[in-house]
């Protein structure tokens, strides 16, 4: 069986001031009142029965309870694996592995994602399977429809044997603009949807050809692990003293054996306000309203107004961002920009 793990350790902030370090954005309800974790939840739960009880999360201590709020929402359940501090994917999903049984299968999903159609999610789950069983890291890849760098690129190499999967020639994790465009232009190439199919096993040899100080880490902190009711709580100081490192950089990279899985349903990560934005549909002029907001002889504005209403009037690629303690207001060619805001008002505190 399939053991679905959620990492939603993030902090989400390109999304500021709808983000915050209490309150990360897959925890926010964004989508007909309902949290993108737990939409994730709801989706893996579609995959099999057994996902319901067997779905495991990797979390921060400090959001313990929004996930499991998320949980309950969702019908689904078992363990929170805690982690005191974040340390990137690689720990985070060396937990999960060291936590899991050697053979189990585990579905790695981020808890940031919005893919709506949940059958066509699980149809290309089961196409990674046998790949995954015979002892490749899945990855699962979505036909790119621009340059972007905040991706990783998978470039496509022979179809195997069983013809769902094809081995990964090159992985290259979130290229310059130049190199993005060189990619495209090659073709061949797909996104890494950041979704992953690895034997626990697998991973957990993989992490110690290529990042074995990560795994080191975690194992001593998972040794040193307690457990209440639902929530694990990894040993702090081993697992402090861990290196943060994307699993992109530390192990994808450097593997032999990565297969990727097309996918060509609908996919977004919800990563910047623009993606957010696409979420609504448009008017005529390409201005997109959330709530109390108005748009007049404005075009392409993007106003996310929840608690009171917002007049943009007159202009042209904009988004308008109001929460009750803080307003952003952007141009849309820089909405990836807006992580830069939150490290400048951290530094100003
Ligand atoms: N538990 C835990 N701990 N989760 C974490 C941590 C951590 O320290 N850091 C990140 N995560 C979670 C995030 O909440 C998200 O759900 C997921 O792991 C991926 O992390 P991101 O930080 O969102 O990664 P990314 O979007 O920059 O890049 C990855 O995803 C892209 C697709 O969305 C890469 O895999 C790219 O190659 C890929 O294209
Ligand atoms: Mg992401």
């Amino acid at each position: 069986a399939i053991t679905p793990v959620i990492l939603c350790g993030g902090s989400g902030t390109r999304l500021w001031p709808l983000s915050r370090k209490s309150f990360p954005k897959q925890f926010v309800p964004l989508i007909d009142g309902k949290s993108l974790l737990q939409l994730t939840l709801e989706r893996v739960a579609h995959i099999s029965p057994e996902a319901r009880t067997n779905t495991l999360c990797v979390a921060a201590e400090d959001h313990r309870f929004l996930v499991a709020e998320a949980m309950h929402a969702a019908s689904v359940g078992t363990s929170v694996i805690l982690e005191p501090c974040a340390r990137n994917t690689a720990a985070a999903m060396a937990l999960a592995a060291l936590q899991a049984q050697p053979q189990d299968l585990l579905l790695f999903c981020p808890a940031d994602h919005h893919i709506p159609d949940a059958a066509a999610f699980t149809a290309m789950v089961q196409q990674g399977c046998a790949a995954a069983t015979a002892g490749a890291i899945v990855t699962f890849g979505v036909v790119p429809s621009f340059p972007s760098t905040a991706y990783g690129y998978i470039q496509r190499g022979a179809l195997n044997a069983e013809g769902h999967s094809s081995q990964v020639a090159r992985f290259i994790e979130k290229p310059t603009a130049d190199k993005a465009q060189q990619l495209l232009l090659q073709g061949d190439v797909l996104w890494n949807a950041g979704i992953f199919l690895v034997q626990a096993q697998v991973l957990i040899k993989a992490l110690h050809a290529h990042a074995p100080d990560i795994l080191q880490s975690c194992r001593e902190a998972m040794v040193g692990a307690s457990q209440d009711q639902s929530f694990i709580r990894p040993e702090a100081a081993a697992f402090t003293t861990c290196r943060a490192e994307s699993i992109d950089y530390a192990v994808l990279e450097q593997h032999a054996n990565v297969a990727v899985v097309p996918f060509s349903g609908a996919w977004s990560d919800v990563g910047s306000w623009n993606a957010v934005a696409n979420l609504t549909p448009p008017d005529n002029e390409g201005n997109r309203i959330d709530g109390q907001g108005l748009a007049l002889q404005a075009s392409n504005t993007y106003i996310h107004a929840p608690h009171r209403p917002v007049v943009a009037l007159g202009t042209q690629d904009l988004l308008i961002i109001d929460t009750p303690d803080a307003l952003l207001v952007a141009t849309s060619s820089h909405a990836e920009q807006v992580k830069q805001v939150v490290a400048r008002l951290e530094s100003q505190q």
